[in-house]
């Protein structure tokens, strides 16, 4: 696993620097609407790369002054977004563990002179934030990365406020993937091998101690792994490994999903 852990990082590190393109790299609005359906307003054009899954913030019902933690932040799309949203009072950090994502998000919040902005280097399963400290909680296309869920989501009970909310938007699986699909690192890194289950992702959020966990909203994931198939890399190897693996079509394997949840207390 920390192979993958590792390949992961390679092409996120490329995909920061440019030496990698993803589906909605051109930046433009028309292509992010048709290609990577996040819905949300482009604040900071260099923080879009067109690898979310959904709208995690239109479901945060973040509030000014709020302090929100992004897990996988990326080159920090939802982060800027969310600053917004949050205000001078709030704050926001943004948690990766590919370097150059970190450079490029610092850099891109310096250039725009985001105060209320921090990003830190590390791993979803071991937060470097302080217990109890996060209002709200989101990630966009980040978890199905991860091999251990359960121990992200003990890492989102213990950050999250006593009261605290959960949204989560990401990829997740309506039938168990063939078994080469689901052990090619390619489809891994491109936001399918590594997807489970929906009741086994529910499951795992509840157990960890959340609750009124729901799904607030779900798509096909078809179109999105297909259509940015065609010029995303990422993607276009989730696709092609499932041809080698004999799956003609993606049609009903995978769903994007937002989940909302909320720590008791
Ligand atoms: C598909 S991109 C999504 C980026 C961002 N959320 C967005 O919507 O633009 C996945 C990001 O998660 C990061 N990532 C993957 N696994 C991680 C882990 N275990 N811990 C921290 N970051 C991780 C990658 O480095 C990459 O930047």
């Amino acid at each position: 696993m920390d192979d993958t852990k590792a390949y992961i990082r390679q092409v996120y590190g490329k995909i920061a620097d440019g030496q990698q393109t993803s589906c909605c790299s051109n930046n433009t609005a028309s292509a992010a609407a048709s290609c990577c359906p996040t819905g949300e307003q482009v604040v900071v054009t260099e923080a879009d790369l067109g690898l979310g899954c959904g709208m995690p913030l239109q479901f945060a019902a973040l509030q000014e002054g709020e302090t929100v933690v992004d897990l996988g932040a990326g080159p920090g799309f939802d982060c800027f977004n969310a600053a917004e949203q949050a205000g001078p009072d709030g704050r926001v950090l943004g948690i990766d563990m590919t370097p150059e994502m970190i450079d490029r998000a610092r850099n891109t919040a310096a250039e725009h002179g985001y105060g209320n902005v921090e990003f830190r280097l590390g791993e979803i399963e071991h937060l470097p934030v302080a217990d109890n400290s996060a209002d709200v909680v989101i990630s966009n296309c980040v978890i199905n990365l991860a091999s251990d869920k359960a121990q992200v989501f003990r890492e989102v009970f213990r950050v999250l406020k006593p009261g605290g909310r959960l949204a989560i938007a990401d990829i997740v699986l309506q039938q168990p993937l063939p078994r080469e699909l689901a052990q090619s690192i390619e489809a891994w890194a491109g936001c399918l091998a590594g997807a489970v289950l929906v009741d086994d992702y529910l499951s795992t959020i509840r157990n960890a101690g959340l609750c009124d966990v729901r799904v607030a909203s779900q798509h096909d994931a078809t179109e999105l792994l297909t259509q940015c198939g065609g010029s995303d890399p990422l993607l276009q190897a989730a696709v092609s490994a499932a041809g080698e693996c004999g799956e003609s079509s993606l049609e009903g394997l995978a769903l994007s999903i937002i989940v909302c949840g909320r720590k008791p207390g």
